[in-house]
């Protein structure tokens, strides 16, 4: 079966626009993009789209590639300060010369709508509640969660280490009590370990989950997104030849993609 991540993240949208329409309130997200990265310009546009039409206030403050470090977390201070923004999302990759690790220190963890700070990270990994749940992961549990499917007690197997996706999508698995058995790309017998996995979470960015791996009708969640060499859109699963053999599976695109805009748009509601 299918797991339409379309249509449940087009109910998710529609259910926040409904919220913020009954609750007579805006949140205002500001992105700060740096840089001319053609994928986070077209990130950052459907953001900003998704966001006004669901009522979100969102400001795009926009960087040349060359800007100097002081004047983006100047920025981030003034945002941090600003009472009337409620949700603070850098867009990564930063060009080399701005430290990464100190932009996201910088940004208030009350904002921190992406979950990259270490207060949140922090949190999330020492079993507190972080102010908001990395988009991705918490994207992927709202589609098992609109189908049903158990987690608890189950062999959940992670596949990427990435910190806005692996670590804490195993994290967020454990916290619902599954099984979790994290996978790299160090891992030795990953075919046998994905054999045994009741829900598969992959998130290489490159084809690793094939036909003769998956046993027993596994749930096959792909968070992977990326170009084949014809130029379309594919993820890590082999896509035609593990649906036949999977309980369920996202297709990539159209699975995890719209539930990870949906699950920030949670985000930036709740900021
Ligand atoms: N670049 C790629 N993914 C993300 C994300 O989830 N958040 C931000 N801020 N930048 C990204």
């Amino acid at each position: 079966m299918i797991l339409d991540g379309k249509a449940v993240s087009a109910k998710i949208i529609e259910d926040l626009k409904t919220e913020l329409a009954r609750k007579g309130t805006t949140p205002h997200l500001a992105v700060i993009l740096v840089g001319d990265d053609p994928a986070s310009r077209v990130y950052v546009r459907n953001k900003k789209k998704k966001a006004e039409y669901i009522g979100i206030k969102a400001d795009i403050f926009e960087y040349p590639a060359d800007v100097e470090e002081t004047v983006i977390l100047k920025k981030i201070d003034e945002l941090n300060e600003n009472p009337e923004v409620t949700a603070i999302l850098v867009q990564m990759p930063l060009p080399e010369h701005i430290s990464k690790e100190k932009v996201i220190c910088r940004i208030s963890p009350e904002k921190d709508v992406d979950c990259f700070t270490p207060e949140n990270a922090g949190r999330l990994a020492i079993g507190m509640e972080p102010y908001f749940y990395p988009a991705t992961p918490q994207g992927v549990l709202m589609l098992l969660d609109a189908y049903g499917i158990p987690i608890e007690g189950k062999h959940a197997v992670v596949i990427g280490r990435s910190n806005i996706v692996g670590k804490p999508m195993a994290q967020m698995l454990l916290r619902r009590n599954a099984t979790v058995t994290m996978c790299h790309s160090k891992t030795q017998n990953l075919e046998e370990i994905i054999k045994t996995a009741d829900i598969v979470v992959s998130a290489v960015g490159k084809k690793i989950v094939r036909c003769k791996m998956v046993k027993n009708k596994p749930v096959i969640i792909d968070v992977g997104i990326y170009r084949d060499s014809n130029g379309n859109l594919t993820g890590d699963v082999e896509y035609a030849e593990v649906e036949p053999l999977a309980g369920y599976i996202t297709p990539v695109p159209g699975g995890v993609g719209p539930m990870t805009i949906a699950s920030l748009m949670f985000n930036i509601v709740k900021s």
